[in-house]
Parts: C-alpha cells; sequence; structure tokens
C-alpha cells in the first residue's frame, strides 16, 4: 500500500519534504530583515519600511538601490504578457512548435498513440511522460540535424489514464494500480533518444531513425566505478552487484563533450515500500534519503521496489547514468564515482587542463551542491577513450562562506573525517553515503540546489536554488540569505583563476526571486525588470552559445506567483545585470523543463512538464483535474485526446538566432 495517496505525489516528490526538515511555520519578520531592499520596494511596502528603518541606514538604502540596473534588458525581443490560460504562449515573432508529446512514436514500430487502450508495450515504442531535461547531440557537427535526448521524469496517473480517478471531498482520489498500470508507468519512465532534423525552418522527428531508443525503468544498466560489485549493492537477483533493472526519476541530465547522454535519477526515494529488517545496517542510510516514501505500488509487483525483500536495491538508485547514444544496445552505465543523492543534473565543461568538470546539485531542502572532476582528460579525437572518464576522479562538495569565498572539499576516503572510525571502509562507503560524507565535511545546506550551469563564455557557473520554505531565521546564512524562501534564489561562482577545476573561488546572489513589488519578498529583480519579468522557484537553466542566462522555472502558479511558469531571459553583465523578461510560458498546470540551445542560437528547446496538473487554484476552473475533466487539453485540444507533456521547438519567424 502506498503510504501516501497519488494526488499528492507532484508536491511530494518535487518539494522532498525528506527526513530531517522542520515543518514549523516562521515568521516573516527575520525574513525581511535579511533582505536588501529597493527604494522602490520600500515606497510600496509599509511593513518593510517600519521593519527596515531600525536595522539599516538610509545611505546604505539608496547605495544599493544605485547599484541596479536603470536601463532595460539586453535582450530585444517584446515580452510576453505574465499570465495563466489553457495554451502556450512565445514572444512575437517566434513560432512554437509541438515537436514531441507523450505517446508519439519513438521507434519505427511503435503503435499510433491510443490513450484509452494503452499497453506497457506501445509505451516502450513511444514517448514517456513528463519530459524534462532535454539535450541535443548533433550528428556530424551540425545544428540542424542530430539526436535530441529528453528525460521521462515521472507519472501522473489521474492524468494519463481513463476511468481511474474519483473525487472525494473535492479532491482526486486514484484507484490502487494493477500490475498492467504499474508495467506502462515504468515504460513511461526512463528517457528517449531520437533522430531530429530540421528541414525547411522546421523540426522533424526521423521516425526511423536507426540510434531512436527508449529506455525506461525496466532498461538493463550496469554499475560502474567504485561501488561496482560492493556487497551493499548485491541483491538476490544480481549476486554480481552490476547489474540493475532500470532507472527512475530522471530530472535533468547533461550531454557530455565526447556525446554521451546523462540522465540524473533525483527522487528516486518515491519508488521504494516495505519496510527494511529490524536492525538492518542500512537503516541510516536510508533514512538520510527517506526512503521509502511510497508514492509509487510499483514493489507490489516487483520485489526489487519493495526493501523488505530486497534491501540493498535502494543502494543501486541515486546515481548519475551514462548512455553511449550510438549504440542502442549499449547497457547505460551507473556511474558510482559521482556520488548518491537525489541528482538533479550533470552538466558540464572541459576545463583548461583538459579534465572535465561536472557540477551536481543534490536537490532537497538543506543539500548540497557538488562537483565532479574527472582523473583523466578529454581526448577530442578518440571518443572511446572518452567513455570511462566518469569511473574516475573526485568529488566535492562546497561549502560557502560570509566573506563571499567558497571552497569544494574533496570526498575522498580516508581524508578527514571519511574513515573507518565513521563507517566509511572505503570509496565505495563514502559514495554510497555521499550525503552523510559531506555533512562530516560541513557542506552548506542550501535552499534546495536544482541545475547547476557552467558557462564557457564567461568562466562563471549558475546555480539554482528553487525555494525553501523551511529554512528559519536561525539558519539563514549569506549563501541562502532568506528565512522562508518561498521564491528562491540564484547564485553565480567565480572559479579561482578562472579555472572549474579550482579548489576555491568566489560567489554572489545574482537574483532573489519572487515579486520586487512586494516589499516583503525581498526579490532583487532590477528596476528595468518589467512587471511580465520577474519570476519565483528557478529551477532549469541554459546558457547560450553567446553566454547568456536563459531559466526555466517549476512552481509559479495562480496560488504562488498569479503566473504560470515560463523561460525567461536574464542579464548577468554591466547595467542590465539582474533583469529578467519573459521570453516563454507555459499552459496551465505545467512547469517548464529543459531549456536548451542549439549550438547555432537558432533553436531553442523547451519541455513542458505535467500540463493540465491542479486546476483548484485557477480561478477559471477551480475544481481538480483529471482524465476526464481536464484544465486544459493542451497541445492537441481534441476532445478525445488528455493532455500531452511535449517537448515545443522555438524558432524565429523567418529564422534566425533566438536573440540578437
Ligand atoms: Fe526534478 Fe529538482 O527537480
Ligand atoms: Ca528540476
Ligand atoms: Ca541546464
Ligand atoms: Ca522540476
Amino acid at each position: 500500500m502506498s503510504k501516501h495517496p497519488h494526488e499528492f505525489r507532484t508536491s511530494l516528490l518535487e518539494e522532498n519534504d525528506g527526513p530531517g526538515h522542520n515543518p514549523t511555520a516562521n515568521p516573516t519578520m527575520g525574513e525581511i530583515i535579511a533582505t536588501r531592499f529597493s527604494r522602490r520596494a520600500l515606497l510600496k511596502g509599509s511593513l518593510a519600511v517600519s521593519a527596515i528603518a531600525a536595522t539599516v541606514s538610509p545611505i546604505a538604502l539608496i547605495t544599493a538601490d544605485n547599484a541596479r540596473a536603470e536601463g532595460g534588458s539586453a535582450f530585444t525581443f517584446a515580452e510576453v504578457e505574465a499570465g495563466i490560460d489553457e495554451n502556450h504562449h512565445v514572444a512575437e515573432g517566434y513560432d512554437a512548435d509541438v515537436l514531441l508529446r507523450w505517446g508519439d512514436a519513438v521507434l519505427a514500430d511503435a503503435p499510433e498513440f491510443d490513450p484509452k487502450n494503452q499497453t506497457a508495450e506501445a509505451q516502450a515504442k513511444q514517448f514517456g511522460y513528463n519530459n524534462d531535461y532535454v539535450g541535443f547531440i548533433p550528428i556530424d557537427g551540425s545544428a540542424t540535424h542530430g539526436l535530441l535526448v529528453v528525460n521521462h521524469e515521472y507519472t501522473n496517473e489521474h492524468l494519463m489514464f481513463p476511468g481511474i480517478v474519483t473525487i472525494a471531498e473535492g479532491k482526486v482520489k486514484v484507484a490502487d494500480a494493477d500490475q498492467k498500470r504499474v508495467d506502462i508507468e515504468m515504460a513511461a519512465h526512463g528517457g528517449t533518444i531520437v533522430e531530429i532534423r530540421k528541414v525547411d525552418g522546421k523540426w522533424q522527428v526521423v521516425r526511423d531513425g536507426k540510434l531512436n531508443r527508449r529506455i525506461t525503468a525496466a532498461t538493463e544498466m550496469e554499475l560502474t566505478g567504485p561501488v561496482a560489485g560492493h556487497d551493499r549493492v548485491k541483491t538476490n537477483a544480481d549476486q554480481t552487484g552490476t547489474r540493475v533493472i532500470g532507472t527512475v526519476n530522471n530530472c535533468a541530465g547533461g550531454v557530455t563533450p565526447w556525446g554521451t547522454y546523462i540522465m540524473a535519477e533525483e527522487n528516486f526515494h518515491g519508488y521504494f515500500i516495505g519496510e527494511l529488517p529490524a536492525g538492518h545496517a542500512e537503516a541510516a542510510n536510508y533514512e538520510r534519503l527517506g526512503i521509502p516514501e511510497g508514492a509509487y505500488s510499483w514493489g507490489q509487483f516487483y520485489d526489487r521496489y519493495d526493501i523488505s525483500k530486497e534491501p540493498n536495491e535502494p543502494n543501486r538508485f541515486g546515481w548519475i547514468v551514462e548512455v553511449d547514444v550510438e549504440d542502442p544496445t549499449s547497457a547505460p552505465k551507473k556511474r558510482t564515482a559521482l556520488g548518491r543523492f537525489k541528482h538533479e543534473g550533470a552538466e558540464s565543461i572541459v576545463a583548461k587542463d583538459g579534465r572535465v568538470v561536472f557540477y551536481l546539485g543534490d536537490d532537497e531542502r538543506f543539500d548540497y551542491v557538488y562537483k565532479f572532476v574527472t582523473a583523466g582528460t578529454y581526448n577530442p579525437s578518440d571518443r572511446a577513450a572518452n567513455m570511462t572518464l566518469l569511473d574516475e576522479g573526485t568529488l566535492f562538495v562546497a561549502r560557502f562562506s560570509e566573506d563571499g569565498s567558497f571552497e569544494w572539499m574533496p570526498l575522498v576516503h580516508g581524508q578527514g573525517p571519511l574513515t573507518a572510525e565513521n563507517g566509511f571502509d572505503s570509496q565505495a562507503d563514502v559514495l554510497i553515503e555521499t550525503r552523510r560524507a559531506a555533512d562530516l565535511l560541513g557542506a552548506t545546506k542550501m535552499d534546495r540546489p536544482e541545475d547547476v550551469q557552467p558557462n564557457g563564455v564567461n568562466g562563471k557557473v549558475y546555480v539554482m536554488l528553487t525555494n525553501n520554505t523551511k529554512r528559519k531565521d536561525e539558519q539563514v546564512d549569506a549563501a541562502n540569505p532568506r528565512a522562508k524562501n518561498a521564491f528562491g534564489h540564484i547564485i553565480e561562482l567565480a572559479e579561482e583563476g578562472g579555472d572549474f577545476t579550482a579548489a576555491k573561488g568566489k560567489w554572489e546572489v545574482l537574483l532573489k526571486c519572487g515579486d520586487p513589488a512586494v516589499a516583503e519578498v525581498g526579490a532583487t529583480f532590477s528596476t528595468g525588470t518589467s512587471p511580465n519579468g520577474w519570476f519565483g522557484m528557478p529551477d532549469n537553466c541554459a546558457v547560450d552559445a553567446a553566454g547568456r542566462l536563459w531559466v526555466s522555472t517549476d512552481g509559479n502558479s495562480p496560488k504562488a506567483t498569479g503566473r504560470t511558469d515560463g523561460l525567461w531571459a536574464v542579464d548577468t553583465e554591466g547595467a542590465a545585470r539582474a533583469t529578467s523578461k519573459l521570453f516563454f510560458r507555459v499552459p496551465v498546470g505545467a512547469e517548464l523543463c529543459g531549456p536548451l540551445f542549439t549550438s547555432d542560437d537558432e533553436t531553442a528547446f523547451v519541455a513542458v512538464q505535467h500540463p493540465g496538473d491542479g486546476g483548484e487554484d485557477w480561478e477559471k476552473f477551480g475544481r481538480p483535474s483529471y482524465y476526464e475533466d481536464l484544465s486544459t487539453r493542451w497541445p492537441d485540444f481534441k476532445d478525445d485526446m488528455p493532455v500531452r507533456p511535449a517537448v515545443v521547438a522555438i524558432t524565429r519567424k523567418g529564422g534566425g538566432k533566438i536573440a540578437v
């Protein structure tokens, strides 16, 4: 039995209300005092005036305000109006074309999508549910022909399946799953690799692409690196400790410089049920990760998801998965050297000396930012030589100091507290319990690290911190400056000497998010930001070829911010720094994932995830949304077709770069 009703799945898995969190509501006064104010905010917020007057001198306030941009955005597109409706909206002069929807054929022999008669076999050949990460791997260096790689993070049964919802006391109640439904859910997870081509300015799927592939929660994978073969990853079904069935909750990811596809395993705790045998050695390990969470009932049908039957199975999840897209029969590799936690993504960059640096976020309240530096160097002319780079290297966790510096602390067995005395007998133990190792090193507890994106043009690294309403006044620090942080913030890192392998560097807050017109929020968008341009809850981001930052969000809603999620262009340089403009917004109920720019900057791919979820908070709809009664039927708008998560390709009408 699930511990939680399914209607809470989205919030449970994404907000990660895991162990160690204090649910006590925080007072708001501390948040006000800890926040920098703009003069505009002061004028509009009388509450803030009285709070701030007692703590900050007027001169300090004016100085802070003068530091803001008075000018507008460096982006010239006509901004989209923020709002909420059934459809997506893109800036005038652009096309936003739906490229791939849930159920569309990925393999040549996939049957036509028939949502009322879906089968696992069909789903395993079709585009999966809840597209999240989007990557593009060029074929022969082309910006108009390549492999699109897309993660399918999780499933929303109430939107996917007919006849399983009843409404009880105004809430969606989902019928218990049978095995047929579980098998479809598993096939709708994972990832898609599909050949695409731009023809006459429009992207098309190559239906018979020979590298097209679906990866699912039933795909056989290998464990590699220091943990492979360790006793703690052996199960009844796999005495070698090297062969795992499936990957789950693949949130963001990455494409490596050598052209492989990275799928990050994020909220894997949600897939396990059962209880560990009494006194089991993994109890503390699992508690730190919130295992088992029991949002899915797969464990009723597959022993591996029931920890009373396979107590070691959760140690085989929570990894970074690397896929060789050039061999559709290859087993994806779970690269254990990059640590085990709720991996948001793994964006990478080649450092000056040829080593490759992967930036990693552990998306849970009060968890950490990491990076992994390969031991070997990238060889641009020998793809095969790069294929084991992720098995050897050093994992680091970040500590942010009040003086604007940070350091990367190595998670290496035998160093510092990472010894047998503390229960770490080997590097495998350090990696299996990455969080506990980082705890002992004194890493800085962050407000839910999401995408961490290196920018090869300006040498900076952007850290999306989506929110953390559980942070209390006494837990505020310089890098997490707001208590009850409902709207999140973005930190900018500068590695020492511009070297991405550096052991330390400087950081500053690029942006505190939320509505800058509400003083109590303490948002720091520039005064050049229009009422459409601000956002909350940064999640994914992209840097285009010109080095400009684009941020997509997860959590803007009628209730939270009076607007849907979307894609915002954010200035990071010069007078316009911290100016933001809305470029694209999603239909009601959705969040926006992806974003990705092709190397010619002429296409932005975005992933519209869980459209039509919710509905109660949207005045126009005002009730729960589910298969038979949907708040939107995006993108088809046909009575016999449910709402469908989809990847959208944005191009400029008539061609040319997205932003000039
Ligand atoms: Fe799946 Fe951290 O978002
Ligand atoms: Ca995310
Ligand atoms: Ca990204
Ligand atoms: Ca998300």
